[in-house]
């Protein structure tokens, strides 16, 4: 069964829509921990449009669980993130414009500025993980950079419809053996919910779900907690909670 981490940015987008101090996403992840979340996921993003670099301080001083940290190789952010003591660094693409993460890193693209963010993040004792597409060969890539992990961007999965969700899932779920087959671990996420995370957590070999968005917005009706053990009890292999 996989873990699951939880992304808090949209609590902090929240408190960011005021420019305030509530709610404060410090003290949501930490009861989202204590409902069984079992790591805490952000991203500081360049324009800082929701988590900000005390947040980060603050997470890393108080949660208990794993603290993923997801970052552009932006230098400014590369170097912000190797004094973070994040237990993981999850590398994405990031574009200004975009609502939330579009499409996955370009590995082969991006061969060069990995080269020279990837030891540097190892070198702080992080483990590395390489937000990708489930293409073949973006997963061949990533296994030549030096990262330990990929995750797969679970977005076309999450947006497909009829028979579009099958074939989106038989993706992931080469894309997973592919990985391990060249010595990867493999997590997964993006735009995953109450409705379509239980296929995915039951691929074999996912050792992480990053859940965000349907987690908050779950929990702006029915709570934390309920937020949480709904979910959990779905990656857990129940169905039915909708
Ligand atoms: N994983 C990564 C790398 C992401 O960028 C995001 C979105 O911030 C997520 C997982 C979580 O996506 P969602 O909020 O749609 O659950």
């Amino acid at each position: 069964m996989p873990r699951l981490h939880i992304n808090i940015d949209h609590v902090a987008t929240l408190r960011q829509a005021r420019r305030g101090f509530e709610p404060d996403p410090i003290a949501w992840a930490l009861e989202a921990e204590r409902a069984g979340a079992q790591g805490i996921t952000c991203h500081l993003r360049k324009d800082r449009r929701h988590i900000q670099d005390a947040d980060v301080v603050a997470l890393r001083a108080q949660i208990t669980t794993l603290l993923n940290l997801e970052l552009s190789l932006d230098p400014e952010i590369v170097e912000l993130s190797l004094t973070s003591g994040a237990d993981e660094f999850c590398l994405v693409p990031e574009n200004r414009k975009e609502v939330t993460t579009e499409g996955g890193l370009d590995v082969l693209g991006e061969a060069g500025r990995l080269a020279l963010v990837i030891p540097k993040l190892l070198a702080v004792g992080g483990v590395i993980s390489l937000f990708i597409d489930p293409e073949p060969e973006q997963v061949r890539a990533a296994a030549g950079s030096g990262a330990q992990f990929i995750e797969l961007h679970t977005g076309s999965y999450s947006n497909a419809e009829g028979l579009d969700i099958p074939r989106e899932l038989r993706r992931l779920s080469e894309a997973t053996n592919l990985a391990r087959e060249l010595g990867l671990r493999v997590n997964a996420g993006h735009g995953l919910n109450y409705l379509n995370v239980g296929p995915v957590a039951l691929l074999d070999g996912i050792e992480e779900l990053n859940i965000g968005h349907s987690i908050v917005s779950r929990a702006i009706f029915c709570g934390i907690h309920d937020a949480v053990g709904d979910m959990k009890a779905l990656v857990a292999g129940a169905d039915g909670i909708a």
